[in-house]
């Protein structure tokens, strides 16, 4: 019986390295690596969003960052903001997981800022996604962009904050 209990955990064991090396393999490892011990602000991959010239004005757009579970949304404001990019230095983004308890957020056009329809937090995209009241005691997650000049895409570089139910920044 001894026996049997030991070879279940080497098998367990071999499992979790052969799940371990295929991370590895991946780029997402290779971020990993990247990253200064104790650093907040951790590389990701970089992902195209969309283009600078394909938003407009406050009407956000969603997407899904650093992978398909992290809901997201890029906003222009109209003008420049803390952290804007872009030729108006008015391009940001936030993950919208509130972070009080992770409900999805919703974006009120007249008030400009991400609203919180489970326990009524908001958070201001104008100021850097500042928890301007409420039940969170966190400000939104922003995604780090990148604006290419070249051919005006918007890139998603890094995550700067901990998205909601995670332990890390990392995957
Ligand atoms: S989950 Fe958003 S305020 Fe509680």
């Amino acid at each position: 019986m001894k026996n049997l209990s030991r070879r279940r955990f080497l098998k367990a064991s071999g499992a979790a390295a052969t799940a371990g090396a295929a991370l590895i393999g991946s780029g997402l490892a290779n971020a990993q690596e990247r990253a200064a011990p104790g650093a907040t602000t951790l590389p990701y991959p970089r992902e195209a969003i969309t283009r600078a010239g394909a938003l407009e004005d406050n009407v956000p757009v969603p997407f899904n960052y650093p992978d398909a579970e992290s809901f997201c949304q890029i906003i222009k404001t109209g003008h420049p903001v803390p952290g804007g990019i872009g030729p108006d230095g008015d391009i940001v983004a936030f993950s919208t997981q509130c972070t009080h308890n992770g409900c999805p957020l919703s974006y009120d056009k007249e008030a400009r800022t991400f609203k919180c329809g489970c326990h009524f937090s908001i958070f201001d995209p104008e100021m850097a996604g500042q928890m301007v009241d409420g039940q969170s005691t966190e400000n939104l997650p922003r995604i780090l962009l990148e604006h290419d000049t070249a051919d005006d895409s918007l890139y998603a570089v890094a995550v700067e904050g901990l998205i909601y139910g995670r332990q890390c920044n990392l995957l």
